[in-house]
């Protein structure tokens, strides 16, 4: 298992921040997320100096669907980061948090009425229009308020990534965005001129989720400043503002190998600056929006073993006490995690090859199968790592299962961002 951000192993236990992960488990119990605070603010600073936030005036948005406790939306405005919100939920989040709601970008491709009169209430900094249906509201909600809402237009700009179907957005053939390639896009243009309290300012593109190259983000560069190009040339529009989403991939397993945020960063950057001199036009403001690449390494899952079944000359069942409700990513998408065992971090014990199961009534529950661990015992506490990035966000209540609590770690010192759910609190909405 690689270690991550601050992680250590001083005489046999898995440290993180400084906090031996058994003491954590004495104080919070299991199963229990883990957050090495350290990595995320390191993170966050990466992308602030290689995107020159400072330099050029460009925009970080953290995309907050990944993980986003009101705590997450504290440290993010400290570091200097905007924030992309998909929801009312979300955007409910950041407004508790006293984030600055003119640093917010407001996604989602079915806003309803009433998100989108919280999101002009509350006085978010940008909508991301995603299809016809929402400009009309927009404009009727802006109309009636007497307010100009700035915009961007959401694009489809037929970019193909190689990661999971469920978790690629680019391509025509998808639910997000106007669509380049069927004139959408340019019907949308042409019906802003009727609409008289919207002022677009920019446009959006995300073309997938877990990217290792950087090819895709280029080409995704050229098609849209050919857009700003065409806008500026055939409509007079000035686009001064462009990003392009997120989607940046990070380590799981053996074998990934992501990109540095340094070498994403330089790679849009450079190409920005490359095709705007080819085209001649100015550098717009470029915005990112990263989600998995700043909290899911920085994110640990600490579970305890109970039940270990062997079928003799087949597998090897090693469960714990969460699962699927607390990391979909297994079942949803075969997601690859790593793991070991926090009390026994220098074991040299014999190899087992195990399957890890999770507790819920489901064949289908499985964080790992066949990964090799040390002596494994039940009682022993085992760490799934990189489980930072939509495991908590996705996490569900299944089979009535609570969710775990959430605890950051930093500089020796433990803090409890979100509690245990109890069971109570599973029961608080039934009449
Ligand atoms: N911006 C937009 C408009 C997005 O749709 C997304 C992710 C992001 C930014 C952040 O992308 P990231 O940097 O995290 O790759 N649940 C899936 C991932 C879904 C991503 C959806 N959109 C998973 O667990 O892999």
């Amino acid at each position: 298992m690689r270690l991550h951000g601050t992680m250590k192993v001083i005489e046999d236990t898995l440290y993180i921040g400084g906090v031996s992960s058994l003491d954590l488990v004495k104080k919070y119990s299991t199963p229990l997320y883990v957050f090495d605070e350290e990595l995320i603010r390191n993170n966050c600073k990466d992308y602030v100096t290689s995107f020159k936030v400072k330099e050029n005036k460009n925009k970080v948005a953290y995309a907050g669907k990944a993980f986003l406790p009101t705590y997450m939306c504290k440290l993010i405005d400290e570091e200097g980061l905007y924030l992309d919100v998909v929801s009312g939920g979300e955007l409910y989040t950041a407004y508790k948090a006293d984030f600055p709601m003119e640093k917010i970008l407001f996604h989602g491709n079915n806003k309803t009425l009433e998100e989108i009169k919280m999101g002009v209430d509350f006085g978010v900094g940008v909508f991301v229009v995603d299809n016809f249906y929402e400009l009309s509201i927009l404009e009727k909600i802006c109309a009636e308020k007497n307010i100009i809402q700035n915009i961007y237009f959401r694009i489809t700009p037929g970019i193909e990534a190689h990661t999971h179907e469920y978790i690629k957005t680019g391509q025509i053939d998808s639910k997000f965005g106007f669509a380049l390639i069927n004139g959408d896009f340019h019907v949308a243009i042409e019906n802003l001129k009727k609409h008289k309290h919207i002022n677009l300012i920019g446009l959006h593109a995300h073309i997938g989720s877990q990217i290792f190259q950087v090819e895709p983000f280029e080409q995704e560069v050229e098609v849209m400043l050919e857009l700003v190009k065409d806008l500026k040339d055939n409509h007079n529009i000035d686009i001064i503002e462009l990003d392009f989403g997120g989607g940046i991939g990070v380590y799981y397993v053996e074998g990934d190998e992501p990109k540095t945020i340094k070498e994403y960063c330089e790679a849009i950057i450079n190409k920005c600056e490359e095709k705007c001199k080819e085209l001649k036009i100015n550098v717009p403001t470029l915005i990112i929006e990263p989600g998995r690449s700043l909290v899911a390494n920085a994110g640990s899952t600490l579970y305890s073993i109970g039940s270990i079944k062997e079928i003799k000359d087949v597998r090897i069942y090693v469960s714990v006490d969460g699962g699927m409700t607390d990391n979909i990513r297994p079942s949803l998408y075969q997601a690859g995690y790593e793991c070991a065992i926090v009390n026994k971090m220098n074991s040299t014990t014999k190899k087992h090859n195990v399957t890890i199961a999770g507790k819920c009534c489901e064949s289908g529950d499985i964080l790992i199968s066949n990964t090799d661990v040390l002596d494994i015992e039940s009682g022993d506490i085992l760490i799934t790592t990189s489980t930072g990035a939509y495991g908590y966000s996705m996490a569900s209540n299944y089979n009535k299962i609570p969710k775990n609590p959430v605890v950051f770690v930093n500089k020796n010192e433990d803090r409890l961002v979100c509690k245990r759910q109890s069971y109570d609190d599973l029961l608080s909405l039934e009449l």
